[in-house]
């Protein structure tokens, strides 16, 4: 029987399609919308923050009405069972992985449900809307807040804690993602490197590296993730 010491599995917004979060690039995706350049770089931010703080706001609602779904539900029962270390990557800022149970989880494109101060750089929790006049809660300075997520031309968020855990894993699983955005993009391929992890993709269809995957299961996660928990969880694969 196969038990893998140390797992780590990338999300990305394919996972939370069925909880209603819509995804970015598939057909009525969030950047078939809005112009990425627009809402989702500093630049864009610097032009109309009025603009990006709406955007954001409106995501950050729908974060009250979603719920968790069976594969976020799945990915919980397996850090809570699997005897060896699971870490969770996301590319995802709502937070349904930690709302269906998941401790052991990287955010490394940000949160929705956490703004930042641009002046003393404090990151809160805050689940409200905001706009230009959000004071913040600790240099009580006005204007400057922004949403914690990662944009275009910045660094995602815990690289060096991510490469490690690259580097150490024995199976490294990508979930509901295109493959299309870097560094997360690229970390089927310094899996292999390693030859070390047995690589799995799981997807409604194959992303742009599916061809790098040793293993591949594509339908809805809802359906597709809890069956692969429960291989792991058997011994099966
Ligand atoms: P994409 O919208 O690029 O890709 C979503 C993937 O999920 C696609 O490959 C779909 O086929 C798949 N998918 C859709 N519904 C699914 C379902 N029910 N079950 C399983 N898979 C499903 O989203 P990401 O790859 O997450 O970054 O995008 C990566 C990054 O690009 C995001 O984190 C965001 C975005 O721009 C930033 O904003 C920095």
């Amino acid at each position: 029987m196969k038990t893998y010491r140390r797992i780590v599995i990338l999300t990305g917004a394919g996972i939370s399609a069925e909880s209603g979060l819509g995804t970015f690039r598939d057909k009525d995706g969030l950047w078939t919308k809005y112009d990425l350049r627009d809402v989702a770089t500093p630049e864009g931010f610097a032009r109309d923050p009025a603009f990006v703080h709406e955007f954001y706001n409106a995501r950050r609602r729908g974060l009250l009405t979603a719920q968790p779904n069976a594969a976020h539900h799945a990915l919980a029962r397996l850090e809570a069972e699997h005897a060896g270390e699971v870490l969770i990557v996301t590319q995802n800022v709502d937070d349904l992985h930690e709302r269906a149970g998941n401790r052991n989880l990287i955010h490394m494109h940000g949160e929705l449900a956490r703004i930042r101060c641009g002046i003393c750089e404090t990151v809160t929790e805050h689940r409200a809307d905001i706009d230009l006049a959000t004071i913040c809660a600790t240099c009580g300075r006005a204007g400057a807040m922004r949403p914690h997520v990662v944009w275009f031309g910045e660094m995602p968020l815990l690289m060096d804690e991510i490469h490690e855990a690259l580097e150490a894993c024995d199976l490294f699983v990508s979930i509901g993602t295109s493959g299309t955005v870097y560094p997360a993009a690229g970390f089927v391929a310094q899996v292999r490197r390693g030859r070390r992890a047995l690589t799995v993709e799981l997807n409604l269809d194959p992303s742009d590296g599916h061809s790098l995957f040793a293993e591949r299961r594509y339908g809805n996660a809802s359906e597709i993730v809890p069956a692969f928990v429960d291989e792991i969880l058997r011994g099966e694969i």
